[in-house]
């Protein structure tokens, strides 16, 4: 039964993304619309700036500065919600549920933080939310989790989930080059975020993880409980002195289940295997991989950020809400795989429990016992050195050595507890590099 002949959308945002919504409408229009079974038509644009200079400029007659026109615009079945941050983003997307309206967005800072309000409004409105372009990019982990693998019990989800720091941390490793000069080709190639900093400490990986945790393990997760820490302080020093020990490294996010009592959320820059497949994900491509006992290991790859690949995310949840406005079929307003009520809480686990294996790099004083004096607390404190390396004469320090120490695994409390023994004693230049290494419990 064709219940309605043409499907009314409204965009609030006409950036990066929300240009590249309103070019794939008009390029694959007649597609699209064949493939839903109605024309989708873009009925209004909101911006914030009216008189700003765009590369492309909607129809003046769909254009408004007042988004809530939108929200509350009985014409229009489904809202797309691409301007980004917390507010008036979270007002408009409640008052459009509240309305009834199909809401579409990918805002990942919103949903971190406002996830569990927003979700049960949409179960409240009996409208329909979807957000697969808030987590990495074109890749389908929203739908995969809510609805390929509904019938598993998740264990650990992790991966790059943000284009910006992969492209240039891929770019540092492949061409040496500095790190603020790959960010500006980031922002104008439209991966980064308003504010980059968002992307560059590691902020905006934190949103995502803490969605996919939230989607994975039937749990709301508290934002503020979520360990993260950016690329800023990755040298080039570092990359190359990783790869010379086999690594290349990634920032990466991890989520993992503890026996149903914990849940684990971090973002850290972290040593990758290069035998690994993710070692590999290089660009502004994302790489997620879930596993459960009975799905295995699931690696899911593909474009994670910029202007096509986040459209296309957004047009396939259009398409999804506007097939059962097409069909006069009832919405299907549960936007996680849990109802919200169902939703059991499960505490973080604390950041001193946690179990990884580590690369440190000590920039030391290269004199009599100082090695003595680096690994004695490591083993005093139970941690195992796997490898070990030290170059002479670092940068224009005579007096200077570098010694870089590979852990076997170790609870992150007793590395502190050696760390700050080391950092005590008065034999180091600066303080240290910690990062984590991926591999084997990621990988089982
Ligand atoms: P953007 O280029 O900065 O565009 C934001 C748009 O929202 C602009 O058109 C801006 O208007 C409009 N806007 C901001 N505040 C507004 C307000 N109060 N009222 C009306 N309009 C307002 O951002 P973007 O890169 O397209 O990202 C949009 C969203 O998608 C963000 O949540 C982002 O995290 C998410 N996302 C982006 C990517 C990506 O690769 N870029 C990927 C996945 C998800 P003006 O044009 O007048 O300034
Ligand atoms: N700034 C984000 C990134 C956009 O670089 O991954 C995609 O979510």
């Amino acid at each position: 039964m064709i219940a309605k002949r043409e499907i009314r959308v409204g965009l609030i945002g006409f950036g990066v993304v929300g240009r590249g919504v309103a070019r794939l409408l008009a390029t694959n229009g007649p597609l699209y619309a064949a493939r839903i079974g109605a024309p989708v038509t873009l009925a209004k644009v909101a911006v914030r700036d009216l008189t700003k200079l765009r590369p492309v400029t909607p129809d003046p007659s769909m254009l408004t500065d007042d988004p809530f026109s939108i929200v509350n615009d009985p014409t229009i079945d489904i809202v797309i919600e691409v301007m980004g941050g917390e507010e008036p983003a979270r007002s408009l997307i409640l008052a459009a549920l509240a309305n009834g309206k199909g809401v579409v967005t990918a805002n990942k800072a919103l949903l971190a933080i406002h996830g569990e309000e927003i979700y049960a409004a949409a179960e409240a409105g009996n409208a329909p939310l979807r957000f697969e372009a808030a987590v990495g990019g074109v890749i389908p982990i929203v739908r995969t989790l809510n609805g390929a693998f509904a019938a598993n019990k998740i264990d650990t989800v992790y991966g790059i989930v943000n284009g910006t720091c992969n492209y240039i941390l891929s770019r540092m490793a492949e061409e040496g080059l500095g790190f603020e000069e790959i960010l500006k080709d980031a922002q104008a190639l439209g991966y980064a975020e308003a504010d980059p900093t968002f992307d560059v400490e590691g902020i905006d990986a934190a949103h995502k993880m803490a969605i996919l945790a939230a989607l994975a393990f039937e749990t709301p997760v508290d934002f503020n409980s979520v360990h993260m820490e950016g690329i800023t302080r990755v040298s080039a020093l570092d990359i190359r002195t990783a790869a010379q020990l086999g690594y290349v490294i990634k920032l990466i996010g991890v989520a993992r289940r503890h026996n149903d009592t914990a849940v684990e959320v971090r973002v850290t820059p972290s040593l990758v295997p290069e035998w690994m497949p993710i070692a590999s994900v290089n660009g502004a491509l994302n790489a997620i991989e879930v596993s459960g006992p009975d799905i295995g290991d699931n690696l899911l790859v593909g474009p994670g950020a910029g202007q096509g690949p986040t459209a296309s995310a957004v047009l396939g949840d259009v398409a999804v809400i506007a097939r059962t406005i097409v069909d006069g079929a009832p919405p299907t307003p549960r936007p996680m795989n849990v109802p919200v009520a169902l939703r059991r809480p499960l505490p973080a686990l604390p950041l001193e429990k946690i179990e990884s294996r580590y690369y440190l790099r000590f920039d030391t004083y290269d004199r009599p016992g100082v090695m003595a004096q680096l690994t004695r607390p490591l083993g005093d404190h139970g941690i195992s050195i796997a490898s070990m390396m030290q170059k002479e004469k670092v940068g224009k320090r005579a007096d200077g050595a570098s010694v870089v120490v590979v852990t076997h695994w170790a609870m992150e409390s007793d590395l502190r507890a050696a760390l700050a023994e080391i950092e005590g004693a008065d034999i180091l230049h600066c303080p240290t590099v910690v990062m984590r290494i991926i591999g084997d419990e990621e990988d089982e």
